[in-house]
């Protein structure tokens, strides 16, 4: 029984953070266990990307200046001021990340220093007070492992790791908030596209605006995704999975697709936007980057007009596009539509990259090659009650 072992808060102070008592090697959080689980009513066979949440959350506070009271609670709702902050001015922030069951049993967390640093830069932007990395991870070991039940176990499915926070104070102020929530939340998912067949669609979008310099494009907050909906909309009405951002000045230059990243193969050259402040920074997008290296293979981080993509089909050099993120992992590109113009490019080919690269990143979060990179933190359980991490 752990209720006892409750320690750990963060003081936060003029952009500095403390660990009060750094003196726990083993960071353990206060847990009140669901009464009866909900695990029997979930589909493993059907799984999907929306609405099955596992049996526990982790919550924390920030008030008086401080992260305060880490807890593993039941999932469930819980009361907010009709007031406060982030309902009206979107002061809010989340990130996305999964855990695994290993072809060893053991449970592999992927890359969670990497969001645990985004989310620090999303709170910087967003003037919310950043949550450290050792709570970030140790609460995800906790949680993951006391429902490691839930952690699907076939190829291609994950329990998906949603942190988020927000503002709680009430007021009508526009202002950066004294009160915040810091919740985790996990749900078992298959790809987000894994329904389509032949690659996904996309609609380069000429009028309206993802994210411009100088904005929160780089953040991973709720409003980047809001303003996508409409313009998202109209890619579906049309025919098209996505909407393919261009930039905001002059919707001349490839950026992401709101779920994930992009990746052309022009020539023999892998090409991707750079990380200039209006695109994610995708765990998935460096990961990408860094096996493709391994590989040997060139890549460049640069600006690529949509006209260059053009081009390059119109003469034979482009063979491949896909999107790399958390959700989607790596999603084969079908189809691009800019305007009058429409590439289409077969998805499917046995000796496409993105296949490659699907299996080497899978292989990695699953244990089955040697994770050469360190980029697993591998959770042990007991008997399903709490985890401690190691990273092996
Ligand atoms: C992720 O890949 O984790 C994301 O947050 C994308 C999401 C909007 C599905």
């Amino acid at each position: 029984m752990r209720a006892n072992a409750f320690h750990w808060f963060i003081s936060y102070n003029s952009g500095s953070r403390i660990a009060v008592d750094s003196a726990l090697t083993q960071h353990s959080f206060p847990v009140t266990r669901i009464d009866r689980s909900r695990i029997d009513i979930v589909d493993f066979d059907n799984l999907g990307f929306e609405d099955d949440f596992s049996d526990h959350m982790f919550r924390c506070e920030f008030r008086d200046g401080q992260w305060i009271e880490p807890q593993i609670v039941p999932y469930g709702a819980f009361q907010i001021y009709p007031g406060a902050l982030c309902l009206h001015y979107g002061q809010a922030v989340f990130e996305g990340l999964k855990a695994f069951r290993g072809i060893d049993g053991n449970i592999r967390v992927f890359r969670p220093d990497m969001n645990a640093e985004r989310l620090r830069n999303s709170c910087e932007r967003l003037c919310i007070p950043p949550v450290d990395e050792e709570l970030f991870c140790s609460a995800i070991d906790e949680l993951v492992g006391l429902d490691e039940k839930w952690i699907p176990s076939k190829r291609g499915e994950s329990l998906y790791v949603r942190p988020l926070i927000f503002a709680t104070e009430p007021n009508l102020q526009v202002k950066a908030a004294d009160r915040y929530l810091f919740l985790i939340i996990t749900s078992p998912v298959k790809e987000y596209f894994s329904e389509r067949t032949g690659g996904i669609s996309l609609r380069a979008e000429p009028r309206y605006t993802r994210a411009a310099p100088g904005g929160t494009g780089f953040a991973k907050t709720g409003g980047n995704y809001a303003g996508t909906l409409r313009p998202g909309e109209d890619s579906i009405a049309q025919g098209f999975d996505q909407t393919l951002w261009l930039d905001g000045l002059e919707h001349l230059y490839v950026e992401e697709v709101g779920q994930m990243n992009i990746f052309f193969r022009i020539g023999d050259t892998f090409v991707t936007p750079p990380l200039q402040g209006t695109i994610l920074p995708g765990v998935t997008r460096n990961s990408v980057l860094t096996l493709l290296k391994d590989r040997g293979e060139k890549c460049e981080e640069r600006r690529i007009r949509i006209e260059e993509i053009i081009e390059a089909h119109h003469n034979g050099s482009l063979t491949e596009v896909f999107g790399a993120g958390t959700a989607a992992v790596i999603t084969p590109v079908g189809r691009i539509a800019y305007q009058d113009e429409v590439i289409d490019l077969d998805a499917d080919a046995p000796e496409l990259m993105s296949k490659r690269l699907y299996d080497g990143i899978v292989d990695i979060q699953t244990g089955a090659v040697e994770d050469v990179h360190g980029w697993n933190r591998v959770v042990t359980s007991s008997d399903g009650a709490a985890a401690s991490a190691k990273v092996v």
